[in-house]
């Protein structure tokens, strides 16, 4: 749930993605990104049949736990996909998100045969390939807050620091989510705020993997920066110098 004043400082390292901001269909939120597949079904045939009954499955099946999870039909055409909300999002503001998250990304890849799609409060993903329990290192997003930190030395240890406890913590739970802070000196008031989390297809050992690994990505994007994101398809960690997300 950023303000307005924070997306606005963010800036996209995948440039088609700032496209998007131009391009809503009606949707309440912008997504950080998406990915259309260039393998494209038949329209109108039975993967698409498939495809848009999985859909309307995971619609009403992520909002109360925070994640959906279905396959629908047989090989070749089988639709299999799941839509994870972030971990304190409300079943009803998850409701809204997966929502957009489908509308918006069968209009923008309407014959893709696999796609993915990312906001702030929730992701959706869909393929003809059987995904689940793979970590998927596929696309990759960097976000970055532009303003610098004034100790960036301290600062990234720091935050590397939090998200690796974040990335423990995240790892043992049922949900695969964690969110919390880090005092930035001994008895500062200022403090990192951070949040990891993985779609809950993952194993306790694959979430880790997947974490350490977009952790080890963060000097790539964040170095001495206010906030950065590292989100993928399976695993997404976050720290900023404000709190936005409920442990
Ligand atoms: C797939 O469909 C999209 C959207 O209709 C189209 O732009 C693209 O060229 C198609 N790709 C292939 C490989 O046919
Ligand atoms: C994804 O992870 C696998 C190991 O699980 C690795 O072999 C592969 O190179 C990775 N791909 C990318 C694009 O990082």
């Amino acid at each position: 749930m950023s303000s307005p004043r924070v997306s606005s400082t963010f800036s996209l390292l995948i440039s088609f993605a700032l496209l998007l901001q131009t391009v809503t269909f009606g949707a309440n939120v912008d997504p950080i990104s998406y990915s259309c597949s260039n393998e494209n079904f038949t329209a109108n045939g039975r993967y698409q049949t498939n495809l848009n009954a999985l859909m309307g499955y995971i619609y009403h099946q992520a909002p109360p736990t925070g994640f959906g999870i279905g396959s629908l039909g047989k090989n070749p055409i089988q639709a299999n996909g799941l839509a994870l909300c972030r971990g304190d999002v409300s079943a009803s503001d998850c409701k809204t998100c997966v929502a957009d998250a489908i509308s918006t990304i069968r209009k923008n890849c309407p014959y893709s045969k696999s796609a993915k799609i990312f906001y702030d409060n929730c992701m959706l993903k869909y393929s003809n390939d059987k995904f689940f329990g793979q970590i998927d290192n596929g696309t990759k997003y960097f976000m970055w807050n532009v303003n610098n930190v004034g100790y960036p030395v301290i600062f990234n240890q720091k935050s590397k620091d939090l998200l690796r406890q974040l990335a423990d913590e995240a790892s043992g739970k049922p949900k695969l989510y964690a969110a919390g802070e880090l005092e930035l000196n001994e008895g500062s008031k200022k403090k990192i705020y951070g949040l990891a989390q993985c779609t809950r297809d993952l194993s306790y050992n694959d979430c880790k993997m997947g974490l350490d690994r977009i952790i080890s990505d963060l000097p790539r994007c964040c170095d001495g920066k206010q906030g950065g994101r590292v989100v993928t398809g399976s695993c997404t960690i976050r720290y900023e110098i404000y709190p936005f997300a409920k442990a």
